[in-house]
């Protein structure tokens, strides 16, 4: 709805322009029918000729190109999407035809995957589970670009080209398209769902069962005491096999947003945020007007890459403090809505990450990494990045744990296999409980009473 009061908006500005066109066609006109009776003054009469088709109706360029092709349309837009991460980030360069990692990663693969409608199961094949969830294999590159989001550009050249690519709810490849894992988020008739798409959390494979199948996340909080991963076994265990990667990846923000996916521990009970229903993902990353490089389609919401808590930092909260939303108490960088929430989850994540760390009995499991290298340096205070502190040749060689020889990889129950998972899928939702704070206040809470 929103969009289409924009583009309603914009539509009335261009009117005076109509006005000029229409003046010069007078023009061209009169120019025309005074150079014919020239012409015609001139030449000898032959026989008529055979009268021509009819020519096609031209498109009008004002009223079809003009809608988008202003310097207050695609050419501001195209300026605030260079601040962009889905622009400047390189991993669509690094992914490219990387199978999987192109449905999230490219703009071909994501498009495929959306119009083809591809499900998140897996399947098995040959006694390998293999993940369905991907592009094929002439669709698996692009950068992120116009096209990824509003794939329907130049097809009828009008405005309503800006649709979207997707706004159906979201079954999740972490759960393997399991029944009621789905992300679905309203607000703003689904526009969120596309961000989720790729902002989800992924599947976490078991590395010693032959047929590589996904994790059974409800057996964590059904039999918490079970064991995950036994270190006295080596080789042979049956579930999952710990290493430096092991985990849901980076696009946690979906799951959390919408309340789903999480190892759900009983304790506090489970319920949303408003934000859930009520606010939709451009509200507070696409704000306007821009504060410096943040809002509009530079898609952040904080005014700075250098520091990511840092004193200097300054936010975009022109999106939050909106009427309907918190225009009465606005919101800012003092109010408690903002800094006690995110004091408080950075407190809990400060005491799972503890216990976590206890399982290594005197060495610490977390990896902690106080670079910008770490997206997430600085959201808990040791610098964890969810990453495990395992000896890795290519990304972590100065690893500490390893499975074979000492020092061994301690044993896991399921409660702390899925402590872990929930500690990266609120670590790496990244704004300290804002996008859904019931939800991440109940994870954490239930996750450190889960541990001894
Ligand atoms: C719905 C909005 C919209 C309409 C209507 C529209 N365009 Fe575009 N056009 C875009 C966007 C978005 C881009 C990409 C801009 C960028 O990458 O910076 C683009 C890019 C272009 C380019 C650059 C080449 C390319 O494909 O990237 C040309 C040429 C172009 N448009 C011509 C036209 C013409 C001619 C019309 C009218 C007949 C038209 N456009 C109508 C949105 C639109
Ligand atoms: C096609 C998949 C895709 C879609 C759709 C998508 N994103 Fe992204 N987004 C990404 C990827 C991938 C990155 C990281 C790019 C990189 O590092 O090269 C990213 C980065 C970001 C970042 C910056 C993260 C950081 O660490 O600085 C924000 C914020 C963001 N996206 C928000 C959104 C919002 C809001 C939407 C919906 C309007 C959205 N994204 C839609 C894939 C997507
Ligand atoms: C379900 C969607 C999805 C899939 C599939 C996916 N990713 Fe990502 N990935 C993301 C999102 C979203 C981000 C950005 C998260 C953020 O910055 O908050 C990201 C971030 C990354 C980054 C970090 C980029 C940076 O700027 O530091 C790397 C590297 C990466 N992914 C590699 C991969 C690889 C390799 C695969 C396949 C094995 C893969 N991804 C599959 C969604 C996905
Ligand atoms: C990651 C997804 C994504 C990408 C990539 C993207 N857009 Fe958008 N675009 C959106 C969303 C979401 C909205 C609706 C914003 C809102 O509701 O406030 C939007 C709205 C718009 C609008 C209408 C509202 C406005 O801000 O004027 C234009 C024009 C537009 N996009 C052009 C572009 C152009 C040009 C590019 C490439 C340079 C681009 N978009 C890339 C998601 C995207
Ligand atoms: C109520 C406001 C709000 C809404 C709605 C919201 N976010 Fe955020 N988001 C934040 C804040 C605050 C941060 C922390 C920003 C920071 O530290 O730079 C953040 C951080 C992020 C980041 C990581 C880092 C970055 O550089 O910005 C991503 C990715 C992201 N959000 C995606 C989403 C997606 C996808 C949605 C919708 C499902 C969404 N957000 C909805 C407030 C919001």
């Amino acid at each position: 709805m929103k969009l289409l009061t924009k583009i309603v908006k914009l539509l009335t500005k261009t009117k005076p322009d109509m006005k000029t066109i229409t003046k010069l066609f007078l023009f061209a006109g009169m120019f025309i029918a005074v150079a014919g009776i020239f012409f015609s003054s001139c030449t000898k009469e032959g026989p008529q000729g055979a009268s021509g088709t009819n020519g096609k109706n031209g498109v009008d360029a004002n009223e079809t190109c003009k809608q988008c092709h202003a310097p207050s349309m695609v050419d501001r837009v195209a300026t605030e999407f260079e601040m962009s991460k889905h622009s400047w980030g390189v991993a669509e360069f690094e992914e490219a035809g990387n199978g999987a990692c192109t449905s999230c990663h490219s703009q071909k693969g994501f498009i495929y995957v959306c119009q083809n409608n591809v499900p998140s199961t897996f399947t098995l094949t040959a006694g390998k589970y293999v993940n369905d969830y991907t592009p094929d294999a002439a669709n698996q590159f692009g950068a992120i670009g116009c096209w990824t989001c509003h794939s329907s550009l130049h097809t009828t050249y009008g405005v309503a080209d800006l649709a979207f690519t997707t706004t159906a709810p979201v079954s999740m490849t972490m759960w393997a398209g399991a029944s009621g894992k789905d992300i679905n988020l309203p607000a703003d008739s689904g526009v969120s769902n596309m961000c989720a798409k790729c902002h989800q959390p992924r599947p976490i494979t078991l590395g010693y069962d032959p047929t590589g199948r996904v994790l059974n996340y409800d057996d964590l909080k059904n039999n918490p005491s079970s064991i995950a991963y036994d270190s006295t076994l080596g080789n042979g265990n049956t579930g999952v096999k710990p290493s430096y990667r092991l985990g849901v990846h980076y696009g946690t923000v979906g799951a959390i947003y919408a309340g789903v996916g999480g190892i759900e521990f009983p304790g506090l009970s489970y319920s949303n945020s408003p934000h859930t229903t009520q606010a939709a993902c451009p509200q507070c990353h696409m704000a306007s007007p821009m504060t410096g490089i943040a809002g509009g389609h530079s898609f952040s919401m904080r005014n700075s890459k250098e520091t990511p808590l840092g004193a200097s930092t300054t936010w975009n909260f022109n999106g939050c403090n909106v009427t309907g939303c918190h225009a009465d108490i606005p919101i800012d960088k003092n109010t408690p809505k903002w800094a006690t929430t995110r004091a408080n989850i950075k407190l809990l994540l400060d005491n799972l990450a503890n216990k976590i760390n206890d399982i290594g009995q005197g060495h610490k499991i977390l990896h902690a990494d106080a670079t910008s290298a770490n997206l997430w340096a600085g959201i808990a205070t040791g610098n964890w990045d969810g990453y495990l502190d395992f000896y890795d040749a290519a990304s972590n060689p100065g690893g500490y744990w390893k499975l074979t020889t000492t020092p061994k990889f301690p044993t896991l129950t399921n409660a702390q296999l899925g402590a872990i998972i929930n500690f990266q899928l609120c670590l790496r939702e990244y704004s300290l409980g804002i996008h859904n704070t019931s939800y991440t206040t109940a994870l954490l809470t239930n996750s450190i009473n889960a541990l001894p």
